[in-house]
């Protein structure tokens, strides 16, 4: 069984690739969250919530409080902390709950 190397400056990473963010150009490496290749562009909100639209992005970073719900290449909901990044990744803002095209 391999495990990650423990020390991050061993890790060998591959180059980096694009994902887009409301139609534009963000850069992500191999193995990064869609929340930290965010973050590392600088996008801190990606999300407003159902009542009062207030912005949202990551809070925990570790899958519990549901605060980084994204659309992610058309699937609303996904959250952003725990899905790595992929090459061509469209990510977009979620407003409430994702599925306002439902509504009546
Ligand atoms: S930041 Fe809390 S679930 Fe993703």
């Amino acid at each position: 069984m391999s495990r990650p190397p423990a020390d991050p400056e061993r890790a060998e990473l591959g180059p980096p690739f694009e994902i887009t963010f409301d139609g534009c150009p963000v850069r992500a490496l191999p193995g990064q969250s869609i929340a930290a290749a965010l973050w590392a562009a600088g996008i801190l909100a990606w999300r407003t919530t159902r009542k009062g639209g207030a912005p949202r992005g990551a809070f925990c970073g570790i899958g519990s409080c549901y605060d980084c719900l994204a659309t992610v290449n058309g699937r609303p909901n996904r959250r952003a902390c725990l899905l790595r990044a992929r090459p061509g990744d469209a990510v977009t803002t979620q407003e409430g709950t994702g599925h306002a095209e439902l509504a009546v």
